[in-house]
């Protein structure tokens, strides 16, 4: 059975010592509790091994928020998915609507971020979503069809049933404005009902589908209650121990 998740991603936000306070807070207040979720940190990469050697990563994960698309070599300032791997971190954040936007980064180059990061044993948390005009055009759900079937639909099963997704519609995220539970679950469906006709039903029902965009303590829980939202990646929220464990424990 797929797996609930809730992932921060701090984006490009504290200094080493902030965010090696900030880790073992949450490691604290995840120890010793029985959650209904896997919690997972995403730092920014000069965060990732002083993390990981700080906390006990078999209670929180470490994630990555981005690799290069090439193995290695001389590409100055690129940190490469063997590279995280060699950290601790266990999953690599990619897709993000802001390196899509920002970074250039389109459908072909996430292809091979994405077998990369298989190939050295990182979770991707690949993350999917439609802008504003895309979705007040009625183009949201071809929107995010193509971003699946562009990337990812060239794995074969074994592979994309390694894969956590997150659908992060543009305009929630980091505007205060969440997709309504509805909203959340209609889509949530959607991208569950196109896996299941690209490969079957099995890597459909097992697969992890996050929600983010302004998700926080006060919404969490009536989006993770819809039944194929299995969790968040939470970016403002993320950034403070007490509203990040609020929304940990909204499952
Ligand atoms: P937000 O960011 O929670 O601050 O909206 C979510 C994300 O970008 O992953």
């Amino acid at each position: 059975m797929r797996k609930n998740i809730v992932a921060g991603n701090w984006k490009m936000n504290k200094t080493l010592s902030e965010g090696i306070a900030l880790a073992k807070e949450v490691n604290a207040a995840v120890a010793g509790k029985s959650l209904k979720c896997d919690v997972v940190l995403g730092t920014p990469f000069i965060h990732l091994a002083s993390v990981c050697s700080a906390i006990d990563t078999t209670k929180t994960g470490v994630s990555a928020q981005n690799c290069a698309d090439k193995v290695s070599g001389a590409y100055t300032g690129e940190v490469s998915a063997a590279m995280i791997a060699s950290t601790g971190a266990k999953y690599v954040i990619l897709g993000h609507s802001e390196r899509r936007a920002y970074y250039g980064e389109t459908d072909a180059i996430l292809k091979e971020k994405v077998k990369l990061a298989l190939d050295n044993g990182l979770t991707p948390i690949f993350c999917i979503g439609e802008v504003l005009s895309e979705r007040e055009a009625g183009k949201h759900f071809d929107v995010v069809r193509s971003q699946l079937e562009n990337a990812l639909f060239d794995f074969s099963a074994a592979d994309f049933g390694k894969l956590v997704l997150a659908y992060e519609p543009v305009w929630a995220i980091g505007t205060g404005k969440t997709a309504t539970p509805g909203q959340a679950q209609e889509m949530h469906a959607f991208i569950r009902k196109t896996i299941a006709g690209k490969y079957n039903a099995e890597t459909a029902g097992n697969c992890s589908i996050l929600y983010g965009g302004s998700c926080n303590p006060s919404n969490a829980a009536q989006l993770f209650s819809n039944p194929d939202v299995d969790g968040g990646l939470i970016g403002g929220a993320s950034l403070n121990a007490d509203d990040f464990m609020q929304i940990i424990t909204a499952f």
